[in-house]
């Protein structure tokens, strides 16, 4: 049934999202509720605050995503859900939505990883050509991931300490900025008229891993080494340094992963690849390296249950489908 209809839920962090998806490539409703103005004034997501809203809003995203889609859930064929990582709270109480409803309409359950749906958001604008890499950048995740084939994954490059998004929530945190400060950093480094250069954290010359502890602890330093002089830090040149760091490591290990592993494309995707300098250098280096370049819209690179549903369409067509006594997996590996 290629224009089958599949509800796709996703509550692994702290968005709430239902998506009603079409033959796993079209988009007909996707509903996101975020909660960040709950955890705004905690700096960062409380874990057990974010599985009490999800219990408070989820039924009603459900419904919202039927309406906007004008189905119902009569005529859904499938129920995809994220399985895992994430927030084990969180996770559950979509898990226990999506079996409600899979049992409820008699329907196959898909249980999903949160990032082959970060991944898969790509195949919601385009063909993916194998063998691929992603750059998967997050709040919670920065990884290289080969995909030799369709659903194939092998992560051959990841953080050892902060995830891309923390780094930059940390630092803008430093800057003043409230919780996620990611894109006021952005807009900041583009305003800049200076640049303090900060050091690249390019790890061992053969490795595809990422550190950005350190990088975000130079930042600190440099406020701090200010303060002492009696100066007021420049901010924004800071927030340019930290920026043009992390993209000069970031892209550059990408593409040296794609030219050693012989890729055939470059997919960008996770709430990061929203960063305009990160999307413009990315942009470039491919563009002269004439390696085809994938990056979501906003709204599909951020945590979204579209994502989720189009990973799940790869396990529809295979007919791999969950048993209803699935549990969440905090550690999911991909
Ligand atoms: O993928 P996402 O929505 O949630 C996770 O699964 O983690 O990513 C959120 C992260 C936050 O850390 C936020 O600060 C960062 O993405 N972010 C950005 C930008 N927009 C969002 N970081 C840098 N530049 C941006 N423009
Ligand atoms: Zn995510």
């Amino acid at each position: 049934k290629p224009d089958y209809l599949m509800l796709a839920i996703e509550t692994s962090c702290d968005e709430t999202s239902v998506a009603v998806v079409k033959g796993g490539r079209q988009i007909l409703s996707n509903i996101v509720s975020s909660q960040i103005e709950t955890h705004r004034q905690f700096g960062g997501v409380v874990p057990e605050i974010a599985s009490r809203k999800h219990v408070e809003s989820i039924t009603v995203i459900i419904e919202e995503a039927f309406k906007k889609a004008g189905v119902s859930p009569g005529d859904i064929d499938t129920v995809a859900v994220t399985q895992g990582p994430g927030l084990v709270g969180a996770l559950l109480v979509g898990i226990v939505a999506a079996k409600s409803l899979a049992l409820a309409l008699d329907v196959p359950l898909i249980g999903t990883h949160h990032i082959a749906g970060h991944i898969y958001a790509n195949q919601l604008i385009g063909d993916i050509l194998y063998p691929a890499l992603a750059l998967v950048v997050s709040g919670g995740h920065t990884e290289l991931v080969l995909i030799e084939k369709e659903g194939q994954f092998r992560i051959v490059g990841r953080t050892r300490d902060d995830a891309v998004g923390e780094a930059y929530d940390k630092v803008a945190r430093a800057l003043k900025f409230p919780y996620p400060g990611g894109p006021h950093v952005d807009r900041l480094a583009h305003e800049a008229q200076d640049e303090v250069v900060l050091p690249r954290s390019w790890l061992e010359p053969d490795s595809y891993d990422f550190s950005f502890s350190g990088l975000k602890s130079a930042v600190l330093a440099e406020i701090n080494r200010s303060r002492m002089k009696g100066e007021t830090p420049d901010f924004s040149a800071l927030a340019r340094g930290f920026q043009q760091s992390v993209i000069d490591v970031v892209t550059g290990k990408a593409m040296r992963a794609a030219a050693e592993f012989g890729v055939r494309q470059l997919l960008l995707c996770g709430g990061v690849a929203a960063n305009r300098g990160l999307r413009e250098t990315l942009t470039a280096l491919c563009r002269e390296a004439n390696l085809p370049l994938l990056i979501p819209p906003h709204v599909l690179c951020t945590d979204n249950a579209a994502m989720i549903g189009a990973a799940a369409d790869l396990k529809w067509r295979r007919s791999e489908f969950t048993s209803l006594d699935m549990k969440a997996e905090p550690g999911f590996s991909l």
